[in-house]
């Protein structure tokens, strides 16, 4: 694959999928996107249309309902739908890149069907929602000592534990859920399974009160005693960390592109208002320094969208991609949250307050840095891949 690094040079049909999504992003979400904002309300009609448009399962097969896009496709569309809106972005990747992937990849055939189809589509009925829980409360940058446990009972499993911070936790009817068989064994010992929501003895807690991507949904996953019958480990006992790891490697493309889009927002508001703020008689935008700032954020923007396309390339030519999905979270995240902040400060007073939507950039940039492995995280892996390599 050739690699692009502007929109203009996109495949025909990568520029399709920015074309459609960036008119959905303007026409249905980023109007609506403060009332979400401020309500906590979940957007149900908005990600409805997302099902409509095939962005509910933008990666899964099409033999299992989905519509068979590329990684690029997926970075591309999740810039743009939290360009309009960061909360759907959040709860469209966490479905796609975090639930339906792995349960793609390391699903059976008879998975496929009840725990793919139904997700990845609104064509047979209602959309079902997916929700992945790997972090606790006592652990989550440090994955591989999760402490919820999964007891072998007859041809089944018993899963006792809490999961928290889970996004689309209220929404979901099933959660890819990592659990130990054996704490001793540390990463080795961590399975995946298929929790579905209302089983038996599967509870949810208060929904977070957020600082930012209030629209999005985030609790923990109460497990008592959930018995879960033997068909629903996903891949082999014991491999459940790689199976996280190597699923927060897409997803890190995914939350790449929700960065940008913030980014992206934050740009068009600070530029379009500097063209028509006058100060000292003239428009701000005249003002070297308020020009320094746009060319620094939109520097920092295309940079950090360079590094998420080649990440998301690299994924579709099935090369290894982790150091570059590390570095595509790590660049973008901070680029949203410096353009954000800089947006605020070339609106000034109008910066501050929910009149203007720099106020909800700035908020929703803040947990980029946080989510799918905070930037110490990233730097972490990066440098772990880097050391590797000097040392074969
Ligand atoms: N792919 C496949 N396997 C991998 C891998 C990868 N990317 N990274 C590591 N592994 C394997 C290693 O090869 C190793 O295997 P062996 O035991 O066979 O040698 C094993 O996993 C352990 O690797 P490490 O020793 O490197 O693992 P570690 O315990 O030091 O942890 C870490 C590494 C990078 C810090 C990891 O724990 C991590 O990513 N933590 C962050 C967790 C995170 O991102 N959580 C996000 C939750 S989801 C979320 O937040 C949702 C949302 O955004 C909406
Ligand atoms: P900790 O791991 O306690 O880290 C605290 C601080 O210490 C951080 O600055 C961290 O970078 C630093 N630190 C930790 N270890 C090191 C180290 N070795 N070197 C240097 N610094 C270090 N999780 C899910 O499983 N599913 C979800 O859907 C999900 N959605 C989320 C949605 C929201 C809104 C939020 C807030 C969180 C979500 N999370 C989810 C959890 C998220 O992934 C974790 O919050 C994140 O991985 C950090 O874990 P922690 O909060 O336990 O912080």
């Amino acid at each position: 694959v050739r690699s692009v690094t502007t929109h203009s040079q996109l495949p025909e049909e990568h520029q399709m999928v920015f074309e459609m999504c960036r008119r959905f992003a303007d026409e249905e979400l980023a109007p609506n996107a403060r009332t979400w904002d401020q309500k906590h309300m979940f957007p149900t009609d908005a990600i409805n249309q997302l099902a409509d448009l095939g962005l509910m399962g933008i990666n899964t097969s099409e033999e299992n309902g989905g519509s068979g896009l590329d990684a690029l496709s997926y970075a591309i569309a999740m810039e743009e739908i939290s360009r309009g809106c960061a909360s759907v972005g959040v709860i469209m990747s966490a479905h796609n890149s975090l639930y339906l992937y792995p349960v793609q990849t390391f699903g059976t055939p008879e998975q496929h069907e009840q725990w793919v189809a139904p997700f990845a589509s609104n064509a047979d009925g209602p959309l079902k929602i997916g929700c992945f829980g790997l972090s606790e409360p006592g652990n989550g940058s440090d994955a591989g000592a999760a402490s919820t446990t999964a007891t072998k009972d007859g041809d089944g499993w018993i899963i006792n534990g809490t999961k928290a911070w889970i996004t689309n936790a209220y929404e979901a009817s099933a959660a890819v859920v990592f659990a130990t068989t054996d704490k001793s064994l540390k990463h080795k010992g961590i399975s995946a399974f298929i929790v579905p929501t209302d089983a038996e003895g599967f509870s949810l807690g208060a929904k977070e009160d957020k600082l930012g991507i209030r629209a999005s949904s985030t609790a923990n996953l109460i497990m008592e005693n959930v018995r879960i019958p033997g068909n629903q480990l996903l891949g082999t006992p014991g491999e459940g960390f790689k199976i996280a790891m190597q699923t927060l490697d897409g997803g890190r493309i995914g939350v790449a592109g929700q960065a940008l889009g913030i980014a992206s927002a934050s740009i068009d508001c600070a530029v379009k208002y500097s063209l028509e703020r006058q100060a000292f008689g003239k428009p701000i935008a005249n003002f070297q320094m308020i020009q320094k700032k746009i060319s620094e954020m939109t520097l920092t923007r295309d940079a950090a969208r360079l590094l998420t396309w080649r990440a998301a390339q690299l994924k579709d030519n099935g090369e290894k991609f982790t150091r570059e999905a590390a570095m595509a979270k790590l660049a973008a995240s901070e680029a949203a949250t410096m353009c954000s902040h800089q947006a605020i400060q070339i609106l000034g007073g109008m910066g501050y307050v929910t009149e203007m939507p720099a106020e909800r950039h700035y908020r929703d940039a803040r947990i980029t840095e946080i989510y799918e492995g905070t930037s110490e995280v990233q730097h972490l892996v990066i440098a772990g891949d880097v050391i590797k390599e000097y040392k074969t």
